[in-house]
């Protein structure tokens, strides 16, 4: 198994790219399912989990091809609507391909997928609102069966207890042939989830209420096969920036929509990094920590929440950050129980950090005082914010089990060492 050795201290100079975002990419290769013909994704990122998702397009009987960034789909002749516990157990977002089918066949069968690192994750709300929309659910040997009674499924109203993004994106597509007026309440309003509305729209589907909690869809005939583009990845642009934050240096983050990340922009103002908001592009410096040029950076608070909240999936990132600053930062996170898994791997670089519940206590140790050291990634954003941790601490840090940061991240490694980091993969 490969690992990262980073020999930390360097500063980050210079221009990157960013890749098509990992949670856009799978539901909108998802929705490919919904209707017969040849489908043009472009902007999708090589990653492990969009390379899960083609595997599990093609056990259903699509076939696809990879130019580049650029991936076509025939989805003609579906052969079976069951997604095996062998994918499904090693990305929970194969769930998505439930709502599709179901809408195309009136029937689907999913691996459960079990609880993982960073929580339970249940389905629930997804199977209520397949129910709302007049389909019976159960559970067999490990899979759930969601068939469509009548012949095929009725509008109806549902109210996601939670803004789930997954579950929001299940329903809509389930709902796009639906008889009549679907509501769904309470919906997700992630950029990923717009990216989605536009390309069913683009097919033929009709949805009002992109941007909002409350989108409505009026069931549709037939749709035709699309052509999409996948937005740019909003993590992976933070990831970036905070990784700027923390190594010091000044890089041009390219190919990104700004207007993704309100939160995170706030946040680092006020630890003291400068950001310049460009079109499509971010230009964010924090001066080195070179004795002459000292960038202090301030301890700030941030609590996870739906977007356009501090996103949970930057918050490990944010964490790593918060380790160097000075002062103490309270990290609240509210959407995953169990998304610290990282803080005793930075507690082992040095990082001085307390959890009470939800909620974990930073006390910046000042950037330079981190100490590079063996530690382990436990999920994808885990993984991130352990490379920025990294990059920032004095010394050798080698980190194993990167398949999870494979998981999300096209090219971190060769990303990085392009902006000057000292990063390599090694065979271990
Ligand atoms: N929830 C339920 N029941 C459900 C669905 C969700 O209780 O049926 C709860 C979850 O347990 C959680 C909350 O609702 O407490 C919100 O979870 P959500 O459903 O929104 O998460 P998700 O759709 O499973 C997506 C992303 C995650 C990201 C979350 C939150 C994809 C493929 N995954 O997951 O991305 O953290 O939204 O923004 O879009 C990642 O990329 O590293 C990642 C984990």
């Amino acid at each position: 198994m490969d690992k990262i050795v980073i020999h930390g201290g360097q500063p980050l100079y210079g221009k990157v790219s960013m890749s098509g975002a990992k949670n856009a990419a799978l539901p909108l290769l998802a929705a490919t399912l919904l209707a017969p013909g040849l489908h043009t994704l472009s902007n999708v990122p090589d990653l492990r989990d969009t390379r899960t998702m083609l595997r599990l397009l093609e056990i259903l009987g699509a076939h696809w091809q990879r130019t580049g960034s650029t991936v076509t789909i025939e989805t003609s002749n579906l052969t079976t609507a069951e997604a095996p516990y062998e994918l499904v157990k090693t990305m929970r977002a194969s769930v998505l391909v439930l709502g599709p089918l179901i809408a195309r066949s009136g029937f689907a069968r999913v691996s459960l997928p079990g609880g993982c690192a960073i929580g339970a994750r249940p389905i629930n709300y997804h199977l209520n609102g397949f129910e709302q929309l007049g389909t019976v659910t159960e559970l067999k040997q490990g899979y759930v069966e969601v068939r469509a009674e009548n012949g095929g499924l009725e509008g109806g109203t549902i109210y996601l207890d939670k803004p789930t993004v997954t579950g929001t994106e299940n329903i809509l597509m389930a709902s796009v042939y639906a008889k009549g007026k679907t509501v769904i309440k309470n919906a997700a309003r992630e950029p990923e989830i717009g990216n989605l509305i536009d390309m069913l729209e683009s097919m033929g589907a009709n949805i009002q209420g992109k941007d909002t909690d409350c989108l409505t869809i009026h069931g549709v005939e037939s749709l035709h096969a699309a052509t999409a583009t996948i937005i740019p990845d909003r993590i992976e642009t933070g990831t970036y920036m905070i990784a700027v934050a923390a190594a010091g240096g000044e890089v041009e983050i390219t190919d990104c929509i700004p207007g993704h990340l309100p939160a995170l922009t706030g946040k680092l103002e006020r630890c003291g990094v400068d950001i310049e908001v460009g079109n499509n592009s971010f230009k964010v410096c924090c001066p080195e920590n070179n004795g002459q040029n000292h960038c202090r950076l301030r301890s700030v608070d941030v609590t996870t929440l739906p977007y356009p909240g501090f996103a949970t999936d930057l918050q490990a990132q944010f964490m790593a950050l918060m380790t160097l600053a000075t002062g103490a930062a309270v990290i609240h996170e509210t959407i995953f129980e169990n998304r610290f898994m990282h803080v005793a791997e930075l507690e082992r670089m040095g990082a001085d950090i307390k959890i009470d519940g939800g909620s974990a206590v930073v006390r910046g140790v000042g950037r330079g005082f981190l100490s590079g050291a063996q530690v382990m990634a436990t999920d994808l954003r885990a993984s991130a914010s352990l490379v920025i941790a990294g990059l920032a601490a004095s010394g050798m840090t080698e980190i194993s089990r990167i398949y999870h940061l494979e998981r999300g991240y096209e090219n971190m490694i060769e990303k990085l060492a392009g902006l000057g980091a000292n990063i390599r993969r090694v065979r271990e």
